[in-house]
């Protein structure tokens, strides 16, 4: 028997993380959540069950909404994520973003980087969303303070900013 320790082997992944090539040397077994957090930097995406349960984690692969926890690294390996950090800036907020701000769809804020993932996912496909289709949006994700409420109306809000901006858009181009 060997006593010589077990050195695991490190796999090169870059992923194109809001629209940058990012690479890292990393086990097999690496989270995309701790791939994003640990590796990259990017603190933004949350970790709450590490189960799949709570959305805290929540970042879109090529679009769609992704538990960053349930992913490898490697397997977003040549794919696209946008973090919460992709969404906009202090300075230029995106319209979900602004819309959280507005509505105080945040207490402690732990859970609102999924939130606000998952609805910005939410609104591409279904921009004009009613107050029980708001709610049936976000019921894949858990906050802790139950903010609910508010977060339903940040979700109505913010489909009224994408509706203005749209229509700004639409405007200036004729
Ligand atoms: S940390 Fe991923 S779903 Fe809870
Ligand atoms: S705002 Fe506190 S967990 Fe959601």
């Amino acid at each position: 028997m060997s006593g010589d320790p077990v050195v695991e082997e490190l796999l090169d992944v870059t992923v194109t993380v809001n629209g940058v090539p990012r690479h890292a040397r990393v086990p097999a077994r690496r989270l995309l959540s701790d791939f994003l957090r640990h590796d990259l930097g990017l603190t933004g995406t949350h970790v709450g069950c590490e189960h799949g349960v709570c959305g805290a984690c929540t970042v879109l692969l090529d679009g769609r909404p992704a538990r960053s926890c349930l992913v490898f690294a490697v397997t977003a390996q040549a794919h696209a994520v946008t973090t919460v950090e992709g969404l906009g800036t202090r300075e230029a907020m995106g319209p979900v973003q602004r819309a959280f701000a507005e509505c105080h769809g945040l207490q402690c804020g732990f859970c609102t980087p999924g939130f606000l993932t998952t609805v910005t996912a939410y609104l591409e496909e279904h921009p004009h969303p009613t107050q029980d289709e708001a709610r049936e949006a976000i019921s894949g994700n858990l906050c802790r303070c139950t903010g609910y409420q508010n977060i339903v109306r940040s979700v109505l809000r913010a489909a009224e900013l994408r509706e203005a901006a749209e229509a700004d858009a639409t405007a200036g181009d004729s």
